[in-house]
């Protein structure tokens, strides 16, 4: 819309919300004022009745090409520090209830990479060019990318990658777990994120964000730890509607008309 200067936000279809990043001339690089904007406008979607999956991409050409180097340049340590430089980048991560899918086409470098490792599920093209080349500048990933990179492929592989800062294809992003699916073109790509975000907004948004917060816990929780949450949460979903109404509409042969209370 117009209200935004580095994003667009669009309702592609019905349940489904969709910030395109569109800083065409810098190859989306984030700035922080284009993530004020993101931040914007996901509080909204995630707050509007109408959505309930939502679906972050970026160009054919660049998903991002990291944080923006012009702008760090300059930056001292105790700049950085005291604005708490790129921590609210992290706010999709905590404010965000609703599954988020990242669609990856080109560029996902540094910040760009690791913005779309902060959402839910991941999915590029073939050619996507992922990596962390944050070492080449004479620093380190700062939105996470060390924690969530070797997490999502391995402590060996991450490290190689962050200590070289070679890239990575989408191809790899698949073989190795980093992404959910691979598409061979973009128009597919964008297709195949639009089905999937369509599936999660045809169900009970209660179970849709306990799935989310339930999985995530297993990214910070010991297993035993994890489970028992699982189990707490599932125990707490006999106190909704959704649940007595698809059962009922499982044993009754019918499709489900969630209440979403
Ligand atoms: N920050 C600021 N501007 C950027 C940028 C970035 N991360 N990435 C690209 N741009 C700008 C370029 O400066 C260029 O602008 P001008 O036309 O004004 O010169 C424009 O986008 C187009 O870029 P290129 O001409 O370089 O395009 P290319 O196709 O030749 O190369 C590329 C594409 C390989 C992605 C190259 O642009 C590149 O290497 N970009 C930097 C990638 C990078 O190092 N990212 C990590 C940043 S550090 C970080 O993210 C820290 C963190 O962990 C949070």
């Amino acid at each position: 819309g117009r209200r935004y200067e580095y994003i667009q936000v669009s309702e592609p279809k019905p349940g489904v919300g969709q910030v395109t990043l569109n800083r065409p001339k810098a190859l989306n690089a984030l700035c922080t004022p284009l993530i004020k904007e993101l931040n914007q406008a996901l509080g909204e979607l995630n707050a509007s009745d109408s959505v309930s999956a939502i679906i972050l991409t970026g160009s054919q050409r660049a998903f991002a090409a990291g944080a923006d180097i012009k702008e760090m340049q300059p930056l001292t340590f105790s700049k950085a520090y005291t604005t708490s430089f790129i921590e609210e980048w992290s706010n999709l991560t905590t404010q965000v209830k609703k599954p988020i899918i990242a669609a990856v086409s080109g560029h996902a470098l540094g910040g760009g990479c690791e913005l779309a490792m902060m959402c839910d599920i991941l999915y590029c093209t073939e050619g996507a060019n992922f990596g962390q080349p944050e070492i080449k500048l004479g620093t380190i990933p700062g939105a996470g990318g060390s924690q969530r990179l070797t997490r999502a492929i391995g402590k060996s592989r991450a490290m190689e990658l962050i200590l070289t800062g070679k890239p990575f294809s989408g191809v790899e992003a698949g073989q190795w777990g980093l992404a959910a699916r691979t598409f061979a073109t973009y128009e597919e790509l964008m297709e195949g994120a639009l089905k999937t975000a369509e599936t999660i907004a045809g169900y009970s948004r209660v179970a849709v964000q306990a799935c989310k917060e339930v999985v995530n816990k297993s990214q910070d929780l010991p297993l035993r730890d994890g489970v028992e949450f699982e189990r707490r949460v599932f125990h707490s979903l006999f106190g909704s509607q959704d649940q007595k109404i698809g059962m009922k509409a499982f044993a009754e042969k019918k499709k489900a008309e969630w209440t979403h209370e």
